[in-house]
């Protein structure tokens, strides 16, 4: 059985043409955290040249697993479990990373793993990208992220809608430096990051 999120598929469409930009020069895109698969499917099938490679946590693998094998499609490996917080990410260097809605589902210190992390996998001059819903400092917070950051606090106190100046601290003690925000529908952002020079 193949899992299915409406958000997942309400977000691909809005998500692919950014990621695209950074695809250029890129043979190899890493997800963290596929969730469904459905996405990452997609994207695959947009984007033949580009080797997808899907990732999460064990007891997410055969759903995406089964979305990979529906496709057929050479481009998209078995999927690959991975905790970000785990002190080994078993990839070769990464130039394009990727992530949807992970960093309010996980703990803030997963978040900042994930970065620690990200200094030893991405390339120089690659880029992180995170869709999602944050909370700036200098923007009022939307009701509908307060009310889903209510939600997820009150389903698991460790979660929670994430401050953009905290991960852009992690960020940045972790050599990358965020390049942009783009503002998208329903209240969430892509952020964009650049690793440094080391
Ligand atoms: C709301 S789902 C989003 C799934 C998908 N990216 C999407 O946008 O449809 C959050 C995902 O984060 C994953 N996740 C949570 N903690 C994680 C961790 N420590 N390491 C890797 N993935 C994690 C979950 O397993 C889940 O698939």
């Amino acid at each position: 059985m193949k899992p299915y999120a409406d958000a997942a598929e309400e977000n691909k469409t809005v998500v692919l043409p950014l990621i695209a930009r950074f695809l250029p020069g890129v043979d190899e895109v890493l997800e963290l955290g596929s969730g469904t698969g459905q996405q990452i499917v997609y994207f695959a099938g947009q984007y033949p040249q580009v080797r997808w490679q899907a990732t999460d946590l064990p007891e997410n693998l055969p759903g995406i697993q089964a979305w990979i094998d529906a496709a057929g499609l050479d481009n998209l490996p078995p999927a690959q479990a991975l905790d970000v917080a785990q002190p080994h990410w078993p990839f070769a260097p990464q130039s394009l990373i990727y992530t949807s809605n992970t960093l309010h589902i996980m703990s803030k210190d997963h978040v900042r793993m994930l970065f620690c992390r990200l200094a030893e996998v991405l390339n120089e001059g690659g880029h992180f990208l995170v869709y999602g819903p944050f909370r700036f400092a200098d923007q009022p917070f939307a009701q509908s992220n307060a009310r889903f950051d209510r939600f997820l606090r009150e389903r698991d106190p460790r979660s929670g809608i994430r401050d953009f100046e905290e991960i852009c601290a992690f960020a940045q003690a972790n050599g990358l430096a965020h390049q942009e925000s783009i503002a998208l529908p329903h209240n969430n952002h892509m952020l964009v990051f650049r690793r440094e020079a080391h």
